[in-house]
């Protein structure tokens, strides 16, 4: 077979509408564990608004190709050629066609996990972004959107259970055999990507739901034999995900079926297939004894986001995989808006920018750094990012900033209205927004092309003799990898000028105007707002809500942050206030440890958080988050150059120690008044009194004392729930060496028959801040519980290690580089995505101090310089070292 030249890079320029459109996929699976064979009959037609008289080329990979027929004629051999990637008709006739194709494909041998593969057994398929062509030749893009009939046909035996998209029109046994088959039928035209069918035996729940009109529905949650009573919390989550998207945007079901299924292998979170989501069963399965809070929290986010698509990604679709973030970013923003409807929008917000910063700005000021809709790539599974989603979902959220309540609803509705059917571009739901609005979004669209995460430089000065108040604000868009010159942005800056007791001073701009919902418009490269009638000195607490995804510096003293941190009414604000102390604190900490020098003095963070904790009006949930200091990589980021993870740490563990003692009093209360009371609930109120009992006993055990141990011992041994289990188990793994191995090895003895459990015993091992740490996870790779070949284990053990485990990855000898460099390549051949996903590490590889920058340089060279390596793995390599 002829060999394809190397991959393209792939530009959003070179755009061209597809020659042919397919109208309707007659599928016909018949499942076997090597030789699955797919009988494809497409009706095609060539698209008017393609170029006239073209050749029919589909995509396709990994397929043996048996037959193809035209019309119902086979194709003589010269008629059609076959590479490794594509299957072109020559000179087909110029009108409706229907191609007839037979291929085998071997879902045992499908390691990649992308097209039809085997999960435990069941066979299940992942077609996004480019997977369908590997179950059969096809125009495999997204703008090609056609009706789908599939038959599915397998061993009763193996697979008892047959699920497809849309509605089941038909099933049977195949008389004379022991096989079955299955007809489902889905009427919504859809691309390909959205493709799904599943066979195996599985468990399944399944509960009626009416939607607003009064439509019935039946939900299936599909699980391996033995898990269904753990889908209940899934399932729970789907009922209230429906009924939200109905009455927060009118989103309404529209099949008589909602499946879930649940399976052990997966490459992402879970898939949104029509009417038959599948999900990595981490997603699904709960129970208290084996799943945390941020289990739940999670379930609960993904099976929403997931269910949301439906309408924005499915019913709407993209046009091509640079419009990833039309679907992506605004399902994102969907699903954290349920969440904060569904439990607290603070603590909810909070966790969110907790992830952009750590997650996107990350990426953002790296090699890696692109925009939220790029223009070139070379392997779109690499795009997958927090910058196409976690910043996606800010865009949106800045448009319904900018726009307000009602003005963004207008823009969906009128999105939803103009494109339903479509494979849309960002331009068009930009236009929505505009048209609805009466609005001009072109600057704002800048937002979608300019990479890097803008810089807000505000200073604030207070007249007395005018009684004004003036705020000076520069924005900076630092270069980025092909960007070097930038257009300034519109950024909404969301504000309020706090008086001294605490409250909001009116908004009143001195061009009369009033600033509507405290928001300003920064649009300038400099830009001056002048407020009239403040009669006080205030204190101006701004981007609050984090409604701009930027990184602000301003005029603030440490006792005007500590004054918000006490008084400020944006509670995002005063989470962040407090945070900005520590972190101001913490990059001091780490400079005085690098020169030897002693601690600066932590008294105005104790203060902030002392006021944190004493004030009984605010949720625990709240103070918990306001307790947990900025991360090792939080740090880094702020120090940006020459970072040594080593005094980061030290700097971090030394304060934590210091806070322990400093709030001894307030912990021990707070310890001991959020005592639960009856059986474990997973609900948010629950959930945030046990995430602050955990944060006090945490930062106690910092302290090193014995009793503040003994603590945590006994709370590890009475848990009756994972979350505090897990808790204590985390506490003493990182904080007491001695009690440590006992309690690991009493852990893995009472779950080890729990794969998803021993993930997150995997995942704490590998985050010990010690030196043992990499031979130890070197070990744990030849435990019988750990296994290269599924992504959430190869994710919990070495994954962590790589992205969270700061001082051993980046150790200074070079040892954690090479491991995961190894790693990565013994990777490459089975699972080139997840491969790809683990070099993700080296990203902020620059940012190192000069010894630790070599070492990574030389490892990322070597994986560069290796022969065979997947387009996934290539592209990243390349990138980095650009
Ligand atoms: N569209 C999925 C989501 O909801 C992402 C996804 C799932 C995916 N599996 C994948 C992307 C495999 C690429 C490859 O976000
Ligand atoms: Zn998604």
């Amino acid at each position: 077979m002829p060999r394809d030249a190397e991959p393209q890079t792939v530009r959003l320029s070179d755009y061209l509408p597809p020659d042919w459109l397919v109208d309707t996929v007659h599928l016909d699976v018949r499942l076997h564990p090597t030789a699955t064979r797919v009988i494809a009959r497409l009706a095609l037609r060539p698209n008017p608004a393609g170029r006239e008289g073209s050749p029919i080329v589909l995509d396709g990979d990994d397929l043996m190709l048996k037959s193809v027929a035209l019309d119902g004629r086979p194709l003589a051999g010269t008629a059609y050629a076959e590479t490794r990637s594509s299957l072109t008709i020559f000179a087909p006739p110029q009108r409706p066609v229907v191609l007839e194709i037979e291929t085998l494909i071997d879902p045992s041998a499908n390691t990649k996990l992308m097209g039809l593969y085997r999960s435990s057994g069941t066979y299940c398929t992942q077609c996004e972004a480019e997977g369908f062509r590997r179950i059969t030749y096809f125009p495999d893009r997204p703008d090609v959107l056609a009706v789908y009939t599939t038959r599915i046909e397998a061993e009763q035996a193996e697979a008892p259970v047959l699920l497809g998209n849309g509605n089941l029109q038909e099933s049977g046994t195949v008389e004379g055999t022991t096989r079955h088959y299955a007809i489902w039928h889905d009427p919504w035209p859809k691309p390909c990507y959205l493709f799904a069918l599943v066979g195996g035996k599985l468990d399944r729940i399944t509960e009626p739901y009416l939607t607003a009109t009064g439509k019935k529905v039946e939900l299936g949650i599909y699980v391996e034999p033995g898990k269904a009573g753990r889908a209940g919390y899934a399932m729970d989550a789907l009922k209230r995900s429906m009924r939200w998207d109905e009455e927060a945007f009118g989103c309404e079901y529209d099949l008589d079926v909602f499946n879930i299924v649940a399976v052990a292998d997966f490459n992402m979170g879970a898939m949104e297939n029509k009417s038959l989501n599948i999900f990595n069963d981490k997603y699904v399965l709960a129970s208290p004894e084996t799943a945390t809070d941020a289990d739940y929290a999670h379930i609960e986010g993904i099976i929403a986001h997931e269910y949301f698509h439906n309408w924005t990604g499915n019913r709407i679709t993209c046009r091509d995989w640079f419009q990833l973030c039309l679907k992506e970013g605004l399902t994102v923003f969907r699903d954290q808006e349920f969440s904060s409807d569904q439990r607290s929008r603070p603590v909810k917000r909070i966790a969110d920018v907790r992830l952009l910063k750590s997650h996107q700005f990350a990426e953002d000021s790296g090699p890696l750094a692109h925009p939220v809709r790029p223009t070139a790539y070379r392997e779109i599974n690499n795009f997958y990012t927090a910058t196409v989603y976690e910043k996606g979902a800010e865009v949106v959220r800045m448009l319904k900033t900018l726009l307000g309540e009602e003005g963004f609803r207008a823009g969906m509705d009128l999105y939803f209205d103009r494109h339903d059917g479509q494979a849309a571009t960002i331009e068009q739901f930009l236009a929505c927004f505009a048209d609805a609005n009466g609005a001009d979004l072109t600057q704002f669209a800048l937002w979608y092309a300019q990479s890097g995460t803008p810089e807000l430089d505000v200073r604030g000065t207070w007249d007395e003799a005018t009684r004004s108040f003036r705020l000076d604000v520069e924005q900076k868009l630092p270069p980025t990898p092909g960007q070097s010159d930038k257009q300034p942005m519109v950024i909404p800056l969301a504000l309020g000028l706090v008086g001294p007791d605490g409250t909001d001073l009116p908004l009143n701009l001195d061009d009369g105007s009033n600033t509507e919902r405290g928001v300003l418009v920064v649009s300038q490269r400099k830009h001056s707002f002048v407020f009239r009638d403040v009669d006080v000195r205030p204190v101006p607490s701004l981007n609050r809500g984090f409604a701009a995804p930027v990184k602000l510096t301003s005029n603030l003293s440490t006792p005007d942050l500590v004054f918000l941190a006490r008084h400020d009414s944006d509670p995002f604000n005063r989470f962040d206030a407090t945070q900005s102390i520590a972190l101001a604190y913490l990059v001091a900490a780490t400079r005085a440890q690098q020169a030897g020098a002693s601690a600066p003095s932590a008294a105005p963070l104790v203060e902030a958080l002392e006021a944190t904790l004493t004030d009984p009006s605010l949720d625990p949930a709240f103070v918990a988050q306001v307790l947990s200091l900025p991360s090792e990589t939080d740090i880094a980021r702020e120090i940006g150059r020459d970072v040594d993870p080593d005094a980061i740490h030290a700097a971090r563990r030394a304060l934590r120690g210091t806070l322990g003692e400093a709030l001894r009093p307030e912990l021990e209360t707070a310890y001991s008044r959020l005592r639960p009371a009856g059986v474990y609930a997973p609900d948010a109120t629950s959930a945030g009194g046990r995430a602050l009992r955990n944060a006090g006993l945490d930062l106690l055990a910092a302290t090193g004392s014995g009793a503040d141990i003994a603590r945590v011992v006994t709370h590890f041994e009475t848990a009756d729930n994972m979350t505090d289990r897990f808790s204590a188990l985390s506490v003493l793994a990182h904080g007491a060496p001695a009690e440590r191995e006992a309690a690991l090895a009493a852990f893995y003895e009472r779950f080890k028959g729990d794969p998803l459990v021993v993930d997150k015993w995997l995942a704490l091992q590998a985050q010990i801040a010690e030196p043992g740490t990499l031979e130890r996870v070197r070990g744990l790779t030849g435990h019988t519980a750990f296994a290269m070949t599924n992504p959430n284990r190869v994710r919990a053990l070495i994954g962590t290690f790589s992205a969270a485990n700061q001082t051993q990855f980046h150790r200074a000898d070079g040892d954690g580089y090479r491991f995961v460099a190894d790693t990565v390549l013994a990777l490459d051949p089975r699972n080139p995505q997840l491969a790809a996903r683990l070099l993700g590490a080296f990203k902020s590889w620059r940012a190192l101090e000069i010894r630790r920058r070599t070492l990574a340089e030389t490892e990322l060279r070597r994986v560069a310089e290796t022969s065979g390596l997947s387009p996934d793995v290539a592209d990243i390599v390349a990138r980095t070292l650009a």
